[in-house]
């Protein structure tokens, strides 16, 4: 059975069943009484890859053996984290090396470098025979994601990729059982997303870190500025557009279960002088398998913090708002008429943790605007997670890895390459100020294709001329 059959049959069991006892077993089977424990290694301990190796260390039976990363600052750190957690490990500058001496002590790598090195790391481990959890976005060119995903074909280990969203109890919960299995929203037209953020100056460091020029340009960084802001420069990440849509578009794929036709965006670096855009909004069209288009609206802005980041799905009969930090969306509202006390009855929306319901603005006792739809009462989401954000989605790659089963993955670099073409061509739709328009077929990698590393370093090294 592969993910998407899993998700019909689990979504189709949603229909029937009570929903808790499916999503917590969805999360909860992370390890057996014959599994061995699993050793693990780290690839890039900057702030994302301190979270990641924390909760690895939380998830049962997994211990960290080694650690990579370019700066000797964080390995130190990173050693002196870990043995505090009970794990020793041998700490290396470079990736292959790590690999090399390791061989036999590693089972699996986390891989938590910024979005340029992300093919070359994931690509090079895969082919050593271990299994990666890549974080997102899969690579800031579509040539190098396609990489990681042939790279997984054509070894069979499973490739996890960092929309950790995607096992997520209360994102399964909202998007698998209430909005697709049980289609309490009715027919979802459309959705909004955002991550907004307030104005932040580059990131700087006391000298005395500074890693010498000779090591940042071995590496690719020109100086410190670009090494420690790599997501604004165009050679290493895709700007905030990528950082932060990559999680919450992948989320319009998975609800609508479809690609979407077009994107059209507007943005610009209109505030700092940076490289990469520092606020865009761009339209989605997604055309459902039933031939219906709906419509997504995703902005970005890196100047205000209004609203922090959220998402909401607008349908018929309903809207649903979440958020990776559940108090700041975690609800369901009925349009009016619309009677979802069955809803509550089944246990898939909670009646009495209700939030207060926002009120229709009046003068005296008339309603200023008789257009203005009466807001009703929200319903909360009754699935909360009790872990970090990215522990499930460590602990199903675990699974994964133990059960020697890629299609265990939630988030396979297949399915991630689909939303890492629609993020991608966001930006190039505010650089070419035109529509982009996707063929279906360019969200799938055909099954016969081959990767060619000759080609693809061509096609790298002229991107980068
Ligand atoms: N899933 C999430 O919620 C989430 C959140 C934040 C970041 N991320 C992703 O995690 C990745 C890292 O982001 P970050 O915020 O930790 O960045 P960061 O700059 O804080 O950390 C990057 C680390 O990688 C190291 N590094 C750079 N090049 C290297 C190389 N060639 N070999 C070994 N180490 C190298 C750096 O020294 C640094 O310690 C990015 O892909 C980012 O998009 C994901």
């Amino acid at each position: 059975m592969n993910r998407r059959d899993f998700l019909r049959a689990t979504t189709a069991a949603a229909t029937v069943l009570p929903t808790f006892n499916i999503l917590h077993a969805d999360n909860d089977v992370v390890i057996g009484p014959d599994d061995d424990q699993l050793n693990i290694a780290i690839i890039g301990y900057g702030a994302e890859g301190e979270i990641l190796t924390d909760d690895c260390v939380k998830c049962p039976g997994v211990r960290v053996r080694a650690l990579c990363d370019i700066w000797p600052y964080r390995r130190q750190m990173a050693k002196g984290r870990l043995r505090t957690l009970g794990h020793q490990i041998n700490v290396y500058e470079d990736y292959k090396e790590m690999l090399d001496k390791e061989d036999k002590n590693i089972d699996a790598v986390v891989v938590a470098t910024p979005d340029w090195m992300h093919a070359e790391h994931a690509c090079y481990c895969l082919r050593k025979g271990k299994p990666v959890y890549c974080e997102k976005e899969m690579s800031n060119q579509l040539s190098r994601a396609r990489e990681m995903v042939l790279a997984a074909r054509e070894t069979g280990l499973p490739l996890q990729i960092g929309h950790q969203r995607r096992s997520n109890p209360r994102y399964m919960h909202a998007i698998n059982t209430v909005m697709r299995g049980n289609n309490v929203l009715g027919r979802i037209t459309h959705a909004y997303a955002q991550w907004n953020r307030s104005v932040a100056p580059f990131t700087t460091v006391k000298p005395r870190l500074n890693i010498p020029i000779e090591t940042l340009q071995k590496y690719g960084y020109e100086n410190m500025e670009q090494f420690l802001n790599w997501r604004w420069f165009a050679k290493y990440g895709g700007g905030p557009m990528v950082d932060l849509g990559s999680h919450q578009i992948d989320l319009f794929f998975w609800v609508w279960d479809c690609a979407p036709v077009s994107v059209t965006a507007i943005g610009g670096n209109d505030y700092y002088n940076r490289q990469m855009n520092d606020n865009v909004m761009a339209i989605y069209e997604f055309k459902t398998k039933e031939g219906k288009i709906n419509r997504a609206f995703y902005q970005v802005l890196t100047t205000s913090s209004r609203g922090g980041f959220y998402e909401q799905f607008m349908g018929e009969d309903g809207y649903l708002t979440l958020s990776e930090i559940s108090a700041r969306g975690n609800t369901a509202a009925p349009e009016p008429g619309k009677d979802w006390t069955k809803f509550a009855k089944m246990g898939i929306l909670n009646q009495s943790k209700a939030p207060v319901a926002l009120q229709v603005e009046r003068t005296s006792d008339v309603a200023v605007d008789a257009r203005v739809t009466k807001a009703a009462a929200g319903l909360a989401l009754p699935v909360e997670l009790n872990k970090p954000a990215h522990m499930p989605h460590l602990e199903n790659f675990f699974l994964a890895v133990r059960r020697k089963d890629p299609k265990l993955l939630n988030c396979d670099a297949e399915l991630a390459y689909e939303s890492a073409v629609a993020v991608l061509a966001a930006n190039r739709s505010v650089a070419e100020r035109k529509t982009i328009y996707f063929k279906p077929e360019e969200f799938r990698i055909p099954a016969d294709a081959k990767h060619d590393p000759q080609k693809a370093l061509g096609e790298q090294q002229k991107k980068q001329a």
